[in-house]
């Protein structure tokens, strides 16, 4: 019997915003892979078994997932919201090109899910009405001045901006840099939205100026969404609506 490899996303957090198909995958897999509290999103039941691993491991869990499949198990690989948006489907394919040459036709398949991007967007309004663009802000991966340049030509651009990883305990500082550097380069109040575990029972949805945002009101739990110089709020009773038109004046 030959094996396959699903590569799914689980959406920000809410049963409800799992996708059919990516339920159907879950239904039919032998063997679930991923992050810890990502696979502890998946129910136990008999014939399928949870390999849960720490964060740091990606390629080694994406081998691990290609050996199973390889073997002739149905493999789910999960991550958090959307597999190809800063997340695992990355990391196995990275592992297909390096790999034995096999591997390249194994049946692998990558489901979407919903991404906190836009499921914070959606909380707030529209404020990814118009042209935007997403930076994951995790130096981890990629040098600090890279991250820098990229928040300045986005700034330039007038994009609106979503930051994924905008703040962890290990890189306090990298946050506040940030807003050091969009104060600078935008030189306005546009709104900034902190939407803090979007979907789960500890949402918090808050929106302030940027001459306003601290670095404590971001963590690891946050998107961040930084409106354009053309996004609006209309205010109201409880929290406001943030959208960003279509259309920007010739
Ligand atoms: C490694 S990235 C993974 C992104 C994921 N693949 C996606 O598409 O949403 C993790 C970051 O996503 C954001 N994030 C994930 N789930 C979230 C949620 N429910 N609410 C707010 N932000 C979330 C946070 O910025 C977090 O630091």
């Amino acid at each position: 019997m030959s094996g396959s490899l699903v590569i799914a996303g689980l959406g920000p957090g809410a049963e409800s915003l799992v996708t059919p198909e990516v339920s159907d995958a879950l239904a039919l897999a032998t063997d679930v892979v991923g992050y810890i509290p990502y696979v502890a999103r998946v129910a136990e039941r008999r014939g399928l078994t949870l390999h849960p691993s720490d964060n740091r491991v990606e390629l080694d869990r994406s081998r691990h997932a290609l050996e199973m499949a390889a073997e002739g198990r149905h493999v789910v690989v999960v991550s958090s919201g959307d597999p190809g948006v800063f997340a695992m489907a990355s990391a196995v394919f990275e592992a297909v090109e390096a790999g034995p040459r096999p591997w390249r036709d194994l049946d692998i398949r990558v489901l979407p899910g919903i991404t906190a991007m836009l499921a914070a967007a959606a909380r707030a309004g529209a404020p990814l009405g118009h042209d935007f663009c997403a930076i994951n802000l995790s130096d981890n991966l990629k040098p600090w001045d890279l991250i820098e340049k990229r928040l300045r030509l986005a700034a330039e651009a007038d994009f609106a901006m979503a930051f994924y990883n905008p703040r962890s305990k290990s890189r306090p500082e990298g946050f506040a840099r940030t807003l050091a550097v969009l104060n600078e380069a935008c030189g306005d109040a546009r709104p900034v939205i902190f939407a803090r575990a979007v979907s789960t029972p500890d949402e918090a949805i808050r929106t302030v100026p940027l001459t306003q945002a601290t670095p404590e009101m971001a963590d690891m739990r946050t998107m961040v969404i930084v409106g354009s110089s053309t996004t609006r709020i209309i205010e109201r009773a409880g929290a406001p609506f943030v959208y960003t038109p279509r259309s920007v004046p010739a």
